[in-house]
């Protein structure tokens, strides 16, 4: 038996030490920040690559209008952050900037455009993701995503847990030798807690009666385990709500069962499962491009599209043609986030009438459609009407 190599062993060292490191923080970490009691609240707006410039000006474009009398008052900043672009990224060799960083921890909210995520093959160096890296940084460990077909009487809202799983250390698993490759999936004791009250917690304050968890924990027995463990002493704690738990290969068959899938209403999961869920979810809704996300931690919390930042668009130039509503839904979360909850309700109201009702002006992103910036229009006139 050959002696096992000691620098994989120490790789290995190295992620468990940086883990309880972070187990650490999380247990110091304090409650969320209450954005009511600030003297003014801080905006930062990251276009990003691609299509992400102009979907989060749209983006912008919706809040300064919503917020126009808080911003006369002094009351709300935006503050534009040029430095996240994949060129930038690039040159550096980092995921996020460092000088990007310190003017993104400046801000309270920050409202992000996709940005390129380099893979194999790519111009680019394997850099990370950037908005892996900001959800690490910033510790924005719950990424809620809404999805409705109000046709069908849909209306999911997945919270997908966002800082562990197979993201954690997605970047530093072991390459043994030329036959062995091992990643690692983490889950914490702290993360798996925080994921799930907040999802009892939407699901109680606002009257939802079902809240389902997903795992794979049958097979993925130990992070899984935990996850779908904890889901179950939290919902000990909420007797009206009813609690039940799905494997991901199951949950994903039902959501498209017409007969059944209206049902569920608030879905609590682990990182992985909840990245692919939520497209499968979105696509039904209209495309990826009609979903709007939240990252939300304590101390920030990040708004963005889920999709990516669809370079082709731009180098067919048809990037005036992208769908902002993706980028418009992010912008309802914002403002519900930051307690602007009327706002929120009205801006959502006139998408919802603009992309389901209506639809006077459809985005197809190409020139037999509207561009965003009409539809964009469109939504704010709508708010006036409605
Ligand atoms: C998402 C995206 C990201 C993810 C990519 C761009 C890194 O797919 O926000 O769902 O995998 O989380
Ligand atoms: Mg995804």
């Amino acid at each position: 038996m050959e002696a096992i190599s000691q620098s994989a062993i120490a790789q290995y060292e190295k992620i468990i030490r940086s883990q309880l490191e972070r187990v650490q923080r999380m247990k110091e970490q304090g409650d969320f920040v209450e954005y009511e009691k600030l003297d003014k609240l801080i905006i930062g707006v990251c276009g990003g690559d691609g299509i992400g410039p102009m979907i989060t000006a749209m983006a912008e474009k919706a809040l300064r209008a919503m917020l126009k009398d808080e911003l006369a008052a002094g009351k709300v900043e935006f503050r534009h952050i040029d430095g996240l672009t994949i060129e930038r990224r690039a040159e550096l060799g980092c995921a996020i900037p460092p000088d990007t960083l310190e003017e993104l921890k400046s801000c309270h909210v920050i409202l992000k455009g996709p940005t390129t995520t380099p893979r194999a093959g790519d111009p680019w160096p394997n850099v990370e993701s950037a908005n892996v890296a900001m959800r690490k940084e910033l510790d924005l460990f719950a990424n809620v995503r809404p999805v409705k077909i109000p046709e069908e009487g849909i209306d999911w809202r997945f919270f997908r847990e966002n800082t562990e799983g197979g993201y954690a250390v997605g970047s530093q698993g072991v390459q043994y030798n030329d036959d062995l490759f091992i990643d690692f999936t983490i889950a914490t004791a702290q993360g798996c807690d925080r994921i799930a009250r907040l999802a009892f917690d939407y699901a109680h304050k606002t009257g939802k009666k079902r809240v389902t968890c997903v795992t794979k924990a049958n097979i993925i027995k130990t992070t899984d385990g935990k996850f779908l463990k904890t889901c179950q002493e939290i919902a000990e704690g909420y007797p009206d709500i009813t609690f039940d738990d799905w494997y991901i290969d199951i949950m994903t068959a039902k959501l498209i069962d017409e007969k059944r899938r209206r049902d569920f209403q608030v879905v609590v999961l682990p990182n992985l499962y909840g990245d692919i869920i939520t497209d499968e979810a979105a696509e039904m809704m209209g495309g990826v491009g009609t979903a709007g996300s939240a990252n939300i931690g304590k101390r920030y919390a990040m708004f963005e599209a889920i999709h990516g930042s669809a370079p082709r668009m731009v180098q067919e130039g048809r990037a005036q043609y992208a769908d902002p509503s993706s980028m418009l839904r992010a912008a309802v979360m914002l403002l519900e986030h930051i307690g602007q909850v009327g706002k929120a309700q009205k801006l959502e109201r006139a998408l919802d009438h603009c992309m389901f009702e209506d639809k006077k002006f459809t985005i197809t992103g190409r020139d037999t459609g509207a561009t965003a910036e009409q539809f964009t229009d469109y939504v704010l006139e709508t708010i006036e009407s409605l």
